[in-house]
């Protein structure tokens, strides 16, 4: 049995806002799963309604075995959830934070300094246990919103974005305890992300989230394979139609996308289609300002499946106004 099954989850909010326009993915036990995708995709929505904090229009969704609308309280002693937004309060201890929030997921009374000694010393926060949050760094803030998330032993694990704003090392880090996580308890893990590398290296499987839907769905591995050949990527200084144009019937070219001020052209063998490729262009008159050859990556799979660059996404997502994560409210 599958640990999250969503089908077609439609979600509009009151501002007119049309968050998910059909999400549907499953995720299976033990798994880490990712939803990938730029900023304002749907992902935080998505796991919102997974952890029953907000309510979907439409669709249907089943966590450990429950149904999201009908059977919420089940689900909610089944999960944890770590927001995009840390929940821990920075003039406590770690202790007393995790403490607080044993008493609230109600943990038994006996069982609670147990847990949370195991808790502290799993996420390595052993040490740092007594010292008021304010003093500690990101990558500790982040350890302890873990561990906060997982002191009632829930079966499934929501993760809204754990590594955002964190550095490369800490964010690696994370990645391990994460790992070893899946490795030493009975748990399934859904986290959203917006890092490429983060859904290539520590995803099981991941779903592509763009506009509200999932464009495809896969392991990395996978999703890479199904993208023939090399990348061939051609800056130019000219319309990139009349690049598509000249370059789609020459031999060995599978596949031209053009995208802003370059062109993406997808070659059987990357190395001795590139003379041909600007030989071509230079005949059309067209200058051709940089080439680069690569390896299909998950942005080559984003591509394929959206048509446009992740990083495109998101940085024009990011000179739009950002919506405030609304905390653990309902609407
Ligand atoms: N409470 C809300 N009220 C109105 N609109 C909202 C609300 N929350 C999110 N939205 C809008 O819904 C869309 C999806 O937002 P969501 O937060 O699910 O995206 P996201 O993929 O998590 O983005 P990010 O990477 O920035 O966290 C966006 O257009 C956002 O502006
Ligand atoms: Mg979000």
């Amino acid at each position: 049995m599958d640990a999250i099954i969503t089908e077609n989850l439609t979600k509009t909010y009151s501002n007119g806002v049309k968050a998910l326009d059909g999400v549907s993915f499953a995720v299976r036990p033990g798994e880490i799963f990712g939803l990938l995708g730029p900023n304002g995709a749907g992902k935080s929505t998505t796991v919102r309604i997974l952890a029953t904090l907000t309510f979907a229009d439409g669709g249907t969704a089943r966590v450990a075995g429950h149904d999201v609308r009908t059977e919420s309280e089940a689900v909610r002693r089944r999960i944890g959830y770590v927001s995009q937004a840390s929940g821990v309060d920075k003039y406590q201890t770690g202790r007393e934070n995790l403490t607080l929030q044993g008493h609230l997921v109600r943990v038994p009374g006996r069982e609670q300094r147990s847990r949370v000694d195991e808790l502290l010393a799993w996420v390595g926060l052993t040490e740092a246990a007594d010292r008021t949050v304010k003093t500690y760094s990101g990558g500790m803030k982040r350890r302890l919103d873990l561990a906060m998330g997982l002191i009632h032993k829930p079966a499934v694990l929501f993760l809204d974005e754990p590594t955002t704003g964190l550095d490369p090392e800490t964010r690696a880090t994370l990645w391990q305890d994460l790992q070893r996580l899946r490795r030493e308890q009975d748990l399934t893990v859904l986290l959203t992300t917006h890092y490429l590398e983060e859904a290539d290296q520590l995803c099981d499987r991941l779903a592509i989230v763009d506009h509200g839907r999932v464009v495809v769905e896969g392991t990395p591995g996978a999703l890479k394979s199904e993208i023939r050949g090399d990348a061939v990527t051609l800056e130019v200084d000219t319309e990139t139609s009349l690049v598509a144009t000249t370059l789609r019937p020459l031999a060995g070219v599978l596949d031209v996308i053009p995208n802003g001020r370059s062109v993406v052209a997808r070659v059987a063998h990357g190395a001795t289609a590139i003379p041909s490729l600007i030989t071509a262009l230079e005949q059309q008159g067209v200058g051709v300002q940089s080439v680069s050859l690569s390896r299909p990556s998950l942005d080559d799979v984003y591509l394929h499946h959206t048509g446009h660059r992740f990083s495109a996404a998101a940085d024009s997502a990011a000179t739009s106004a950002p919506v405030p994560e609304t905390g653990r409210g309902r609407e």
